[in-house]
């Protein structure tokens, strides 16, 4: 069962059963962005995917080869404005195509050390032995790589990387992902759901873990909607905007799905590695591709130094991320920066890169460093510093080889989700393969899920979940001011205390500074003034729960770095500046409990490679 539920709906519906409810009236408006059947109750999903990026839309393509299935793809957006658009790199995978020399093993060593050993190995050597097939797939579903004369797909080395592994689209291999796997999709038949925020998982049972399917807010006409579903896989993507306007990702990604399973008992795992990209705009925080510096740009100080060579002698610009954004921001706080604050950065230098070749593979980049930056960079150096990317944490994948959570019938896929192979670190151009690998088997294990069990939900709750966020969406939207604050007061100030006390580097009086605040913050959003109780199109409404999602983010990532008492990879603690193998070769599990967190721990897998001093 799916049905839209209005005002009017849940009237019509709950008084033959019984109920009456005092509501007000509903504006609707018949946009198309719902199926038919959703709106009238008349289809019960197998696999209902919440997500367009690429980790959704691939999984939807591996479940749509049981063509029996009922299977849809939900996004709060356009299905092609997901956060995977705004990948720039490219995708790793040995294919033997650009470089013979490059084996699997190599792309598990290098994830494995890049991770600084956080990650499980078993998951590793699955996603690595996988990687190079998704690119010729994407290939056979029309992905407009950059070629070779003879025709072959390019591979470039992006960082961390021991060979040219990344295939691409210019610095667009995100975009063209999004549209190859859309395409496909549409072609599949998949049913899209568009415009429409996730707001619950609807459970059920003694133990809440019967599915009924997930509650939304469908955008164009303010209706809230239960979809049942048998199964669904949550691939909705990351949550950098905790730091707001230091982040590449878009306004979209705001955590909605981990905040949502948390909910119903899967685990946050690794909540404090969270990526700092070396590059973003320093205005901004916009990406400009790790690719420029793959295809030859430098990062220069104040002074004119080429100052990677103090960091990582080797690999230079193309060390690991996590060690460049950190000698940046070294660079920066040493006074060997330009400019002031959130904004302060140093110089990203193309001028020597020949302008043919930026034409021809970092099209994106340049336009990004005009549009914003106002540079031209075949002329003269661009203004950048670290910018929160990506994360790499997110929900506990329990099974690696299907995607299931620990919550029967619940998927997981994507940047939302913590495999776990990116472990403290993750490397350029490892996020699209494993969307690519993970949603693929997200996709096979929902739908075979699918196959062997009944639908266990029950859908009288799930229209009572529709009617208890119909009565919160006017008890929000219509608070008096009362001096309240509002939604980007409260956004503001969580910004400033992520970026500083939770950034780039790490120190306890300072998490537990960011603890205090947050606890503040979450007191101002349980009143805060939204001010806007229309229907349609209700933006305001959208960011406070985001806001919502954000705050129980922020409060995540702070706890797993305050109880992680050591540096790796991303997480660096100036009070504990070593990794600490003895006491932290394992992974923070973090779930509410009342108001808290409670933190548990796991064992990180290894394979064939213990933990050893890295060096770039
Ligand atoms: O810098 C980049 O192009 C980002 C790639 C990635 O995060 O994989």
């Amino acid at each position: 069962m799916a049905r839209e539920f209005s005002r009017r709906s849940f009237i019509k519906g709950m008084t033959a059963a019984g109920v009456v409810l005092a509501v007000g009236g509903c504006m609707s408006w018949d946009g198309k962005n719902i199926p038919e059947k959703v709106k009238t109750g008349d289809v019960t999903y197998d696999v209902l995917i919440i997500g367009s990026g690429g980790a959704g839309m691939r999984a939807a393509l591996a479940a749509m080869e049981n063509k029996d299935l009922k299977v849809a793809v939900m996004t709060k957006l356009m299905p092609t404005r997901s956060a995977s658009t705004m990948a720039q790199g490219g995708m790793n995978g040995v294919t033997g195509v650009t470089d013979p020399a490059d084996s699997v093993e190599s792309h598990v060593f290098d994830t494995v050390k890049g991770a600084d050993y956080l990650c499980d190995q078993d998951a590793v050597e699955y996603f690595a032995e996988r990687a190079g097939k998704n690119i010729f797939e994407m290939d056979y579903m029309g992905y407009p790589y950059n070629r070779q004369a003879d025709g072959s797909f390019h591979q470039r080395k992006m960082g961390g990387s021991s060979h040219a592994r990344a295939a691409y689209f210019e610095d667009r291999a995100g975009h063209a992902m999004v549209h190859t796997l859309y395409e496909q999709c549409l072609a599949h038949d998949v049913d899209f759901i568009s415009d429409c925020q996730m707001l619950e998982i609807s459970m059920s049972g003694e133990k809440n873990d019967q599915l009924n399917g997930v509650i939304a807010l469908d955008m164009r006409s303010g209706n809230l909607i239960g979809i049942a579903a048998k199964t669904i896989i949550i691939a909705t993507g990351g949550y950098g905007r905790v730091y707001w306007v230091r982040t590449s990702n878009p306004y979209s990604s705001t955590g909605d799905g981990i905040v949502a399973g948390m909910k119903i008992g899967i685990p946050f795992k690794d909540p404090e590695m969270v990526q700092f990209h070396p590059t973003g705009l320093s205005v901004n925080g916009v990406l400009l591709s790790e690719s420029s510096r793959a295809e030859g740009a430098l990062l220069i100080n104040k002074n004119g130094e080429r100052f990677m060579s103090k960091y990582a002698p080797q690999k230079m610009e193309l060390a690991t991320r996590d060690i460049v954004a950190r000698a940046i921001a070294t660079e920066i706080e040493q006074g060997r920066g330009l400019g002031e604050g959130i904004h302060a950065g140093v110089y990203l230098d193309f001028t020597k890169i020949p302008k043919e070749r930026i034409q021809e593979r970092l099209g994106q980049v340049a336009d990004l460093s005009k549009r914003f930056a106002g540079v031209d960079i075949t002329e003269k150096p661009v203004m950048i510093a670290p910018t929160c990317h990506y994360s790499m944490g997110g929900l506990e994948m329990a099974d690696f080889h299907t995607g299931a959570s620990r919550v029967p019938g619940v998927f997981v896929a994507g940047e939302c989700s913590c495999v776990s192979i990116h472990g403290a670190n993750r490397l350029g151009a490892n996020s699209l393969s494993e969307v690519l690998v993970f949603g693929h088997t997200a996709g096979d294990g929902a739908s075979s899920y699918a196959k062997n069990h009944p639908y266990v939900g029950d859908q009288k709750k799930l229209m009572a979940d529709c009617s208890k966020w119909a009565d919160s969406f006017d008890e929000v939207t219509t608070r008096p001011h009362m001096g309240n604050r509002t939604v980007p007061e409260i956004r503001d100030d969580m910004v400033n205390t992520m970026w500083f006390k939770c950034g780039v580097f790490r120190e306890g009086k300072q998490l537990e500074e960011a603890r205090r605040e947050l606890a503040k913050l979450r007191q101002d959003y349980d009143k805060c003034y939204v001010g806007d109780s229309t229907r349609v199109y209700n933006t305001a409404y959208e960011q406070y729960i985001e806001l919502g999602n954000l705050l129980q983010i922020s409060q995540a990532i702070v706890e797993g770095a305050i109880a992680r008492k050591e540096s790796r990879g991303a997480h660096t603690r100036r009070d504990f500046p070593k990794r600490d193998d003895v006491n932290f070769m394992k992974h923070t599990l973090i779930s509410p409990e009342g108001d808290h967190y409670k933190i548990e721990y796991k064992d990180v897998v290894v394979t064939k490679y213990p933990p050893k001093e890295r060096k770039y």
